[in-house]
């Protein structure tokens, strides 16, 4: 293999995703632990510095002590080059989490053993699924009073449909935490409790062939028990198989502890064994080779305002095939422009570095004149063809907009639809009306407030937000075939249009959504916007 196409292949590129509070952000920062991208001092600080390293880009976040931008980890470990794409969690979710997801090759799922699977694993899971990506598990605080396993992973299989195959097995939890069973070595692996921050030590291993001296390492009521839940796995758990797993129907499953360092770096290195490098991606020309391709790649997310000074965009694209040479020129296919990339850099925390060079896989931050939009391509200049778009995602919550200053008119139309553009907010108007009054759509409330603040701060328009009480939207598939007009909903459905004029349908409930398929039986509704 040359070296190019060996930079290709050890690349590794994931999203980390999660309900809040699961241990995303530990666990991330264990990997970077053992991939010597930062330092031990780096990593005890706690979450609360490090959520506030990664951006004081905008005083809201600042005021909320969350982040509402995410970034792009890089590291080593292994031979391979890791890139690990931050999704903001908590109240910040947004649709550039979703959007994330678009430029992974797999996800871990990280998720808390004493509450299973939460509301916004469920979400972002179902953008894996979408994408048809290997979707790894980590169970994490074993080291805190855990649900029973069997029915942990019952509950995977149950809310996300996804058919899971245990890698390893713990062994009691909480207080009575004993360590982890190793099915493929059948070797029982002994928890200790490392200092927080410190490496992974050398684990005490016994075979669990051998009953007396795994007695005396966990003893003699939790080898019985682990005993018979071998027996209990072995006959009823799904094979371990990398086809299934890297097809994304069977998601291998792993216990630890990120806190306490325990089975963090086994998952990582199992994880980067399964995973794979930079996979084909598809456009209009068919499928793009990451490695017999020149560069190309795609706009994935849109970050307005990272340098207050300079009210600068940062277009992040995510490279699918070839390398990227800043000194090189790439054509901007939707803009219909040979241009060379401004500012290449990867976004690391708070700090930026400079890219000269990079490759399929990884992702690069550009700076943006305000000419990208998300989904649109780039690649070298003798070629032209587009990646498949990206998907539009239903927000949930939606408010009614309106504007204090009339007189503000041309400001307020500007600042609404660039801020649209760049995909942090959706904005819809009244079937038959103009951008008089619009109705805004968001994926977490938080943005709401990010809207009114840039709307204020960066265009000068004072905004009032009426809440609504929708919190479905779905698109019209088959647009073409009915008179949307005269469809008949329930009465609280609302008829609304986005941006393009394409119509969809709010709901304050799930049941109001099947009333209406159920009274128009030729209606085709989707979960997903194409765009
Ligand atoms: P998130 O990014 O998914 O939101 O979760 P994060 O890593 O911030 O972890 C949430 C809380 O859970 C943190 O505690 C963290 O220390 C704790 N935690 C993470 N992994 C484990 C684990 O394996 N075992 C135990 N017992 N706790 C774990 P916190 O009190 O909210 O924050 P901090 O003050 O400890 O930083």
């Amino acid at each position: 293999m040359d070296q190019y196409t060996e930079e290709i292949q050890r690349r590794r590129t994931f999203a980390i995703i999660s309900h809040p509070d699961a241990g995303k952000t530990t666990l991330t920062e264990k990997f970077l632990l053992y991939g010597g991208a930062i330092n031990l001092a780096g990593s005890v600080k706690g979450k609360a510095t490090a959520r506030h390293a990664v951006s004081d880009w905008m005083e809201i976040e600042k005021q909320r002590g969350i982040s509402v931008t995410s970034s792009v980890l890089q590291f080593e470990y292994g031979g391979c080059c890791v890139n690990i794409l931050d999704t903001p969690g908590h109240q910040d979710f947004s649709e550039d989490t979703y959007r994330t997801l678009m430029a992974a090759d797999s996800a871990v799922m990280v998720i808390d053993a004493s509450k299973g699977v939460e509301a916004q694993t469920r979400k972002l899971f179902k953008v894996c699924v979408m994408r048809r990506i290997p979707i790894f598990t980590f169970i994490n605080k074993m080291d805190r009073d855990a649900r029973d396993t069997f029915e942990l992973l019952d509950d995977i299989e149950k809310e996300l449909g996804i058919a899971t195959c245990p890698m390893n097995w713990p062994i009691g939890s909480g207080k009575g935490f004993k360590g982890v069973y190793d099915r493929d070595r059948q070797m029982v692996v002994a928890y200790s409790d490392t200092e927080k921050g410190t490496r992974e030590g050398t684990a005490t291993e016994v075979s669990a062939q051998d009953h007396g001296a795994l007695r005396e390492l966990v003893g003699e009521e939790a080898a019985d028990k682990l005993l018979e839940e071998i027996e209990l796995l072995d006959g009823a758990s799904a094979e371990f198989d990398l086809e299934q797993v890297r097809a994304g129907e069977l998601s291998p499953v792993f216990f630890g502890s990120a806190l306490t360092n325990f089975g963090v770096e086994i998952f990582l290195k199992h994880f980067l064994e399964m995973a794979s490098a930079p996979l084909p991606r598809k456009a209009d020309k068919g499928l793009v080779d990451p490695v017999e391709n020149k560069f190309s790649a795609f706009v994935f997310k849109i970050q307005a305002n990272m340098n207050k000074a300079h009210r600068d965009r940062i277009a992040f694209m995510r490279i699918c095939s070839g390398r990227f040479d800043a000194g090189e020129e790439v054509r901007h296919v939707q803009g219909e422009k040979v241009m060379r990339l401004s500012q290449p850099q990867q976004i690391m925390a708070d700090d930026r570095k400079i890219l000269t060079e990079a490759y399929a896989g990884d992702i690069i931050g550009v700076f943006d004149p305000g000419v990208f939009s998300i989904g649109d391509t780039l690649c070298s200049p003798g070629e032209k063809f587009r990646y498949e778009g990206i998907p539009t995602f239903a927000p949930e919550h939606f408010a009614r907009v309106r504007q204090v200053d009339t007189m503000k008119r041309k400001q307020f139309v500007k600042g609404a639809t660039q801020i649209a553009q760049e995909g942090a907010i959706q904005i819809f108007q009244e079937l038959n009306a103009g951008m008089e009054e619009i109705i805004v759509g968001v994926v977490g409330v938080l943005q709401f407030d990010v809207f009114k603040y840039r709307m204020e701060n960066e265009y000068n328009v004072e905004i009032r937000l009426e809440n609504l009480p929708y919190e479905h939207i779905r698109w019209i598939e088959n647009q073409d075939q009915v008179d949307v007009g005269r469809l008949t909903g329930t009465s609280d459905m609302k008829k609304v249009k986005d941006m393009k004029g394409n119509p969809l349908l709010l709901f304050v409930n799930s049941w109001s959504i099947g009333m209406t398929l159920e009274r128009n039986k030729d209606l085709v509704l989707a979960e997903f916007g194409r765009s």
